[in-house]
């Protein structure tokens, strides 16, 4: 079942998921804050990924780079010369988009093929992002692309608008220097290849992992935490030898490793996701092969992640703008390289929000009255619930309950995030768990009290309760 983006995003602000950003300010649309519930499923899907593919692996280590970085990193990249989006204004209201997004958003609308609209723009390909910025104008004036706010079809022509936020810093007296957000946490990684190969026992194929903020000036954010300005990464290089009959093996091994993740770790639902190879014109600058991991969104297939060959490119490049050496020699024949990479490049924004749609539902159920209610619940993995036990006293005048609860409460907490709740009428604790799909419940009742050992214990999924000791929670969990 696919529920509107609407009904997730009053769930999330309801159940304190995501706020909006500077919401007592009513400013900056499209930004969005992580609130307790959220910010608690942020840290439980960055763990998962960090253990199984850094700590669970021999071939791996993390990095943690900062935001700031050398603005020559970025001019060797690239990024300067070629991070941008066509940038298109609505002469009549000064409606702001991307070319190339509205050019899709009508061929998808009006179902045009190829053969409709070759001979008119000269295109090869439905891939508007691979046009030149001739052919995206002639497009939006022969097809009278109309403007969304206004309806008006006079665009300006596209020009080039980067991506990347430009900040200054203070340098000596009152000199400023340009430099830049992080567009991407990637780069740290190339350079520092030669310290990681230095000071580790890292010998290639080996696989760099980073995690952090990265920051887009994106012209049109939007559809919740999609596409934001600041969002974070989890990215990984794969230093590997040129040898393309390898390197097609390490793609596909990769494609293989992340489907599994996101299934059996994040519990994303398998017909909800399907691998899309880049048309050789829509490739970023630096790959030369790339996959993107999409996702059924309630809009769509739009990537969720994406798993890029982007051959030497970044450390022949940082060679030459730093003057320092990136080869690898290799022990066993003394060959030296330049490394390639492959690139898996998670957002971890994204897959927040892709487990929260994922997750949720609303559904029917009986109550005790024999009645029909629908509640709304978030199926997600255990693993990832924000919350894994909500400890929950019956009568929070009771003092024996209460202090039964709150031992409850101290001992499992060590080891996992419980929440402690006196509020309300049981019925109503127990829908507010399982709204956020919390696995376990605990009550103290009366008959704690009487035999300092036994609780009831809710399973979510089958809304039954058993009664059991309370030193035997942990191993019914288990
Ligand atoms: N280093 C390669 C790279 O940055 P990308 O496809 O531009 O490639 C990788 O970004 C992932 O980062 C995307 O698959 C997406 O999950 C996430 N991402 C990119 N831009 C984003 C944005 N504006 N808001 C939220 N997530 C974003």
């Amino acid at each position: 079942m696919t529920y509107s983006l609407d009904s997730i995003v009053a769930w999330a602000k309801r159940r304190a998921f995501a706020f909006p950003w500077s919401d007592i300010y009513g400013w900056l649309a499209n930004a969005w804050d992580l609130g307790p519930y959220g910010a608690q499923l942020r840290k439980n899907i960055l763990d998962a990924w960090w253990k199984h593919f850094v700590q669970e692996r021999q071939d791996m280590v993390g990095l943690d780079a900062s935001i700031l970085m050398n603005p020559k990193v970025w001019e060797a990249s690239g990024h300067v010369s070629s991070f941008s989006d066509p940038l298109v204004d609505c002469r009549k209201c000064k409606y702001r988009d991307r070319a190339d997004k509205l050019i899709e958003d009508h061929i998808a609308k009006n179902k045009l093929t190829l053969d409709e609209i070759k001979d008119k723009i000269w295109a090869d390909s439905l891939t508007p992002e691979a046009w030149t910025f001739d052919q995206q104008t002639a497009f939006l004036s022969e097809f009278k692309v109309k403007c969304p706010k206004c309806g008006s079809c006079d665009w300006t022509e596209p020009k080039k608008f980067n991506l990347m936020f430009k900040t200054q810093q203070w340098v000596i007296d009152w000199e400023w220097k340009d430099i830049y957000l992080r567009p991407e946490t990637a780069q740290w990684i190339f350079v520092n290849f030669k310290n990681i190969l230095d000071t580790t026992r890292m010998r290639i194929p080996f696989w760099v992992a980073q995690v952090g903020k990265s920051f887009r000036n994106e012209i049109t954010p939007g559809n919740f935490l999609f596409r934001v300005r600041e969002f974070e990464q989890m990215e990984i290089e794969f230093f590997c030898e040129n040898d393309e009959k390898k390197w097609l093996e390490w793609l596909q091994n990769w494609k293989d490793t992340c489907e599994a993740w996101w299934i059996e770790k994040i519990w994303i639902n398998k017909d909800k996701l399907r691998f899309r190879e880049h048309d050789p014109k829509e490739l970023a600058f630096y790959s030369k092969w790339t996959w993107d991991v999409e996702y059924l969104f309630p809009w769509g297939w739009w990537e969720l992640q994406w798993i890029a060959y982007r051959t030497d490119y970044d450390l022949q490049q940082h060679m030459k703008f730093s003057w320092r050496d990136m080869q690898y020699t290799d022990p066993m024949t003394g060959a030296r390289y330049v490394p390639h990479c492959i690139e898996p490049s998670w957002g971890l924004t994204r897959a927040v929000l892709t487990a929260m749609i994922d997750a949720y539902d609303e559904e029917e159920y009986t109550n005790g009255n024999w009645e029909k209610e629908t509640r709304t619940v978030a199926h997600f993995h255990k693993n990832i619930a924000p919350i894994k036990f909500a400890i929950l006293p019956l009568v929070k005048k009771d003092e024996k309950q209460v202090e039964i609860a709150e031992k409850i409460f101290h001992d499992l907490s060590k080891d996992y995030f419980c929440e402690y709740d006196d509020n309300g009428a049981i019925g109503k604790r127990y829908r507010r768990q399982d709204e956020i799909w919390t696995p376990f419940c605990i009550t103290v009742d009366q008959q704690s009290c009487e035999d300092w050992e036994t609780v009831t214990i809710r399973d979510r999924d089958t809304m039954e309760q058993k009664r059991i000791k309370i030193s035997e929670i942990a191993d019914y969990i288990n």
